[in-house]
C-alpha cells in the first residue's frame, strides 16, 4: 500500500463544481474564470451558480435573493449565546457553536440547499453580533431590502455602506466561496459521507479552517505587516523568518505554484482601499514582503496565496482581525454545502486506511508487574 502523507495527489470524487490550474494561476467555478466573475458577477448570483450548476435568470435570481434576505434573523437562544461569550471566544468557536445550535433548531428533514441557504444568511448576522458587542455597540437588525454584503456591511458598521465598499466585499466574499478540495471542505465531506446532517458537516468544516495553515492565515498575515512596522523593515524581518525555520504566512499553496489569482484580485482591491496612513503603509509593507518573498521563496513555487492580501482588505473594511477566518467561512460555506450535495448524489463511506507500523503479538502484562 502507498503512503500519501497529507492525501497529496489523491482524488476523492469527480466535480464540476471548481477547477484551478496551479500552474497557470487559474481558479473556474463551474467553467467561468474567476477573473469574469470577479469582474461581472455578485455574490448572490456566484452562490447561486456554485449550488445550482448555472446562472441564474433575472427571475430566478430575485426569488434566490429574497429567500436569502429573509433568512437573516437569528433565534433569541443564538443571540443570547453570542451576547455572553463574544468578549473572551475566539469568533471561530463562537461560529463553529451557534451553527450547531442552528442544527439543533432546525428539526427539517432533508432540503440540504434550503439549509445552506439558511446558514449563509444567518453567519453575517452572528459575525456582525460578535464584533459589536465586543465594542459596546447595539446590535442591528438585518436589512431584508439590502444585498448580502450591504447589509454585512451594514450590520458591521451601523450605517449603510458605499456602493465601492459593497463591491469589494461582495468580491472578496465570492472569492472565498469555493476552492475545490481543501482540508475544510474535505473535512465536511468526511462527516457527510457517514449521512450525518449538513449542520455537522458545516461544523466540521470550520473546525478545519480556523487552523492558521488554513482559513486562520489571514490573520496571521495581517499580524505580520503589523509586526514589520515599516516597508524598511521588511528584508531583514523575512530573512530571520525563513532562516530560522519560520513561515511567511499568506505564502505557500498545495496546487498553485505561481501566484494564486485570487491574490491578485485582493491586492487591486487593498491598493484602492488605501486611502489612510496606516492603510497604506500596511500595504506598503505587503508589497515588500511580497516582492522579497517571491525572490526567496518562488523558484520552490511558494507564491502569495488568497490570504495574504484578504485580511488587509476586511482589516480596511472595519472587521477585527480575529473575525477574518469567520468572514472566511461565510462565503465558504456554500463551497462546503455545494461539494456535500455533489458527493450524495454518488456517495461513498470515506474511509481511508493508515499504514500500521507497530508490534505485534506482545504479551499482557498485569499492572502490578509494570
Ligand atoms: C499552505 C501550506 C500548508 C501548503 O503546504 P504543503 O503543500 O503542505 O507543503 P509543505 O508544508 O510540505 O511545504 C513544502 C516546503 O515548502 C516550504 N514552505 C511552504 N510554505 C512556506 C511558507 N509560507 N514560508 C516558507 N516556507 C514554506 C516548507 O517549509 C517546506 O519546505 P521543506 O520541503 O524544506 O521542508 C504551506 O504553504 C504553508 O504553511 N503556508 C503558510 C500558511 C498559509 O498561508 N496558509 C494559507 C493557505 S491558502
Amino acid at each position: 500500500m502507498e503512503l500519501r502523507k497529507g492525501l497529496e495527489d489523491i482524488a476523492i470524487k469527480e466535480t464540476s463544481i471548481t477547477y484551478i490550474d496551479g500552474e497557470l494561476g487559474r481558479l473556474y467555478y463551474r467553467g467561468y474564470s474567476i477573473f469574469d466573475l470577479a469582474s461581472f458577477s455578485n455574490f448572490e448570483e456566484v452562490a447561486y451558480l456554485l449550488w445550482y450548476g448555472k446562472l441564474p435568470t433575472r427571475h430566478e435570481l430575485d426569488d434566490f435573493k429574497s429567500r436569502l434576505a429573509e433568512e437573516r434573523s437569528i433565534s433569541e437562544d443564538i443571540s443570547t449565546f453570542v451576547k455572553r461569550t463574544a468578549k473572551f471566544g475566539n469568533p471561530m468557536d463562537i461560529l463553529r457553536t451557534t451553527v450547531s445550535m442552528m442544527g439543533l433548531e432546525d428539526r427539517s428533514e432533508g432540503d440540504l440547499i434550503g439549509k445552506a441557504i439558511k446558514m449563509t444568511a444567518k453567519i453575517p448576522t452572528i459575525i456582525s453580533l460578535i464584533q459589536r458587542t465586543r465594542r459596546n455597540q447595539e446590535f442591528v437588525e438585518p436589512d431584508p431590502s439590502l444585498s448580502h454584503s450591504e447589509n454585512f456591511l451594514y450590520m458591521i458598521r451601523g450605517e449603510r455602506p458605499s456602493p465601492s465598499d459593497t463591491r469589494v466585499l461582495d468580491v472578496s466574499l465570492m472569492l472565498h466561496m469555493d476552492h475545490e478540495m481543501n482540508a475544510s471542505t474535505m473535512a465536511c465531506l468526511v462527516v457527510a459521507s457517514t449521512l450525518s446532517d449538513i449542520y455537522s458537516s458545516v461544523v466540521a468544516g470550520i473546525s478545519a479552517l480556523k487552523g492558521p495553515l488554513h482559513g486562520g492565515a489571514n490573520s496571521e498575515a495581517l499580524k505580520q505587516f503589523m509586526e514589520i512596522e515599516t516597508p524598511d523593515n521588511v528584508e531583514k524581518y523575512v530573512m530571520n523568518k525563513l532562516s530560522s525555520g519560520q513561515r511567511l504566512m499568506g505564502f505557500g499553496h498545495r496546487i498553485y505554484k505561481t501566484m494564486d489569482p485570487r491574490a491578485k484580485i485582493l491586492k487591486e482591491y487593498a491598493n484602492q482601499l488605501s486611502k489612510n496612513e496606516e492603510i497604506k503603509r500596511l500595504f506598503e509593507i505587503a508589497n515588500r514582503v511580497e516582492e522579497i518573498g517571491i525572490k526567496i521563496l518562488g523558484k520552490r513555487g511558494i507564491y502569495p496565496n488568497v490570504d495574504f492580501y484578504s485580511g488587509l482588505v476586511f482589516y480596511a473594511m472595519g472587521f477585527d482581525p480575529d473575525l477574518f477566518p469567520t468572514i472566511f467561512a461565510s462565503a465558504r460555506v456554500i463551497g462546503w454545502t455545494a461539494h456535500v450535495d455533489e458527493y450524495l448524489k454518488d456517495n461513498k463511506l470515506i474511509r481511508p486506511k493508515a499504514i500500521y507500523v507497530g508490534d505485534l503479538g506482545k504479551r499482557y502484562v498485569p499492572i502490578e508487574e509494570r
